[in-house]
């Protein structure tokens, strides 16, 4: 592709947010290579998705976002920075304007990063030509905010620091996600519960680098991650509900936990998260297949066994202080349409 060309470079792409049951939070190094600290493990959604439209265009003089119908200038700089990743991939200085639609609040918790850098990556793959493999793709992805590495994929994935490229390669750095189990083998249900649609006080870079320097239980954190990937990939493949149900939940009190402890402490929950948090509990305890698990922000997230979503959403939200449920199931990796 002649990308000196004066006709513009455009693609289309579809992408889901993931949700982590076992939790990334903490980075090594610097904040440009954006490695994680440790290894995390997610399921990609389907019905809540970013659509991102990219293009290239000689005529631009400036790179342009447009979020939900509106000009934001203020999530520009974090934007320009990633299509200036894809710019040096594909050797070319066009500027580029993003039309990007979200059918679900932004920067709430529920991982609007994840989903909106997946599909960047996946729409400035192909407008560019660059033909990356989808690993490749998914480090970009991670570059650009940890998380969106597992978006690339359907299903279950997870990213592996013991599979890491060591040295790292110089242009995409080590880490990268995988697939591990298809949506369709294990069709968990997802309910969200809204608790508040206002963006989060603090956001994760910020939030993980005041965890890594001033919590006295990151270092336990780090050590434990090891064991609670292996374990929870153990129990994804033997689709073992009740353990991963139990692991997840530890994965994310002792997240919390320690970002909590961080100083200024990271305080993510409101009162009816906690609220939601009991209630999931009462539920499992009277037989109903279900466990939460809760990210940088107020909403919950209740992961329930196939066949079990109707009755979870019924009684969420049923809960004071819950706006919304919404409901999802696992979904495809992102993909151009
Ligand atoms: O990818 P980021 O920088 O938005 O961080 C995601 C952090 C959590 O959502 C809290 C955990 C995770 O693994 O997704």
């Amino acid at each position: 592709m002649q990308l000196s060309d004066s006709t513009p470079l455009c693609a289309e792409a579809v992408a889901h947010p993931n949700i982590a049951l076992i939790k990334y939070w903490g980075k090594a190094g610097d904040l440009h290579t954006n490695e994680p600290a440790v290894a995390s493990l997610s399921i990609t959604l389907d019905t809540l998705q970013t659509r991102t439209r990219l293009t290239f265009d000689a005529a631009l003089e400036s790179d342009t976002l447009i979020l939900n119908g509106q000009r934001d200038e203020r999530r520009l700089p974090r934007i320009s920075e990633a299509l200036d990743r894809l710019r040096a991939l594909g050797n070319t200085s066009l500027r580029c304007e993003v039309e990007t639609e979200n059918n679900f609040p932004t920067g709430a918790g529920l991982a609007s990063s994840a989903s909106g850098f997946a599909a960047l990556v996946v729409a400035g793959n192909t407008a560019l030509g660059l033909e990356l493999s989808l690993r490749e793709q998914s480090m970009l992805a991670r570059a650009m905010s940890g998380s969106a590495a597992r978006s690339l994929f359907g299903g279950f994935a997870r990213i592996a620091l013991t599979e890491a490229l060591n040295p790292p390669d110089p242009t995409f750095g080590s880490a990268y996600a995988q697939p591990i189990l298809e949506a369709s083998h294990w069709p968990l249900e997802v309910c969200v519960a809204v608790v508040s649609d206002r963006e989060k006080p603090v956001g994760s870079t910020e939030g993980m680098e005041l965890s890594r320097h001033t919590s006295p239980y990151y270092a336990p954190w780090l050590e434990g991650n090891n064991r609670d990937i292996e374990d929870a990939e153990r129990h994804v493949r033997a689709r073992d509900f009740e353990a991963l149900a139990e692991l997840s939940e530890f994965s994310c009190l002792k997240m919390h936990a320690m970002a909590m402890a961080s100083r200024p402490g990271l305080l993510y929950w409101h009162g009816t998260t906690v609220t939601a948090m009991h209630e999931i509990r009462a539920m499992r305890a009277e037989g109903i297949p279900v466990f939460f698990t809760i990210d940088a922000g107020p909403q919950v997230k209740a992961i329930c066994a196939p066949g079990y979503g109707d009755q979870v959403a019924a009684r969420l939200e049923g809960l004071p202080g819950v706006q919304s449920i919404l409901r999802c199931g696992l979904g495809e990796g992102a993909r151009i349409v």
